[in-house]
């Protein structure tokens, strides 16, 4: 077990991964990694250059093309596509949905991963997404699958939306986030899928605060358990 954990947080939309893992990595001082921005920055670009996503080489050379950076400044990640901060164009409902297309293209997913890789190498972060704890670190400390019905993660994207001054309907919001989940879950990559070594955490009815503190009883149980087992060694 490393000192500075990498935690790994998988999830739907809108299962409250995002708040949860911000304010976990506040509580133990370490980074916070929203992979899902990075797959919205190549979206947005997408947009922007008119790429067809269904032109893999296209979208390769564009990727290759591509300068993706974030920096975390007061706890916020910020997201830069060739040094532009993207970080509030990529939160619409439309690149939202893009994001779900383009991340099922092997390409887009191979040029993210070394940099999501990157975040992780020396411990201390909390890195949140699709496939953190399968792909992306196998090998996490620790990994939380975050879900919650479909009702409420549909009712709190709405609410995050409302606040932004979008003009969403809730009925809409729903449908956006059944498709991003069937799309998300039923790619033939890195398709989103509960770990079999993950802790299923249900927020259904919870705020992020009751969130993180299921989230530190178990770490806190396995670094017991973790410890236990050390010094079972050592008599040995
Ligand atoms: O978490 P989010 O809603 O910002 O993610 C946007 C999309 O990015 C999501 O629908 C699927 C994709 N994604 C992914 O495939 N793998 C990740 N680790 C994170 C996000």
């Amino acid at each position: 077990m490393r000192d500075r954990f990498i935690i790994a947080i998988d999830g739907p939309s809108g299962a409250g991964k995002s708040t949860a893992a911000r304010l976990l990595a506040k509580r133990l001082g370490y980074v916070y990694v929203d992979t899902g921005a990075l797959y919205r920055a190549v979206a947005w670009k997408v947009k922007e250059k008119n790429i067809d996503i269904n032109n893999e080489v296209m979208l390769n050379n564009m990727c290759d093309a591509t300068d993706i950076k974030i920096r975390l400044i007061d706890g916020e990640q910020k997201v830069y596509v060739d040094g532009t901060d993207v970080s509030s164009f990529i939160r619409t409902p439309e690149i939202g949905m893009m994001s779900s297309s383009v991340s099922s293209v092997s390409c887009v997913r191979k040029r993210l991963l070394e940099l999501q890789r990157q975040f992780g190498k020396d411990g201390g972060a909390v890195i949140e997404g699709r496939d953190i704890s399968t792909v992306v670190f196998p090998d996490a400390d620790f990994k939380f699958f975050l879900n919650a019905s479909i009702e409420e993660r549909g009712r709190r994207r709405y609410n995050e939306l409302k606040e932004k001054g979008m003009d969403v309907a809730l009925e809409d919001t729903i449908v956006d986030i059944k498709k991003r989940d069937y799309n998300d879950s039923q790619r033939n990559i890195a398709p989103l899928c509960v770990a079999e070594d993950a802790v299923v955490i249900d927020s259904t009815g919870l705020d992020a605060e009751g969130v993180v503190e299921k989230m530190l009883k178990e770490i806190k149980k396995r670094q017991r358990i973790f410890k236990a087992g050390c010094s079972m060694m050592s008599f040995i």
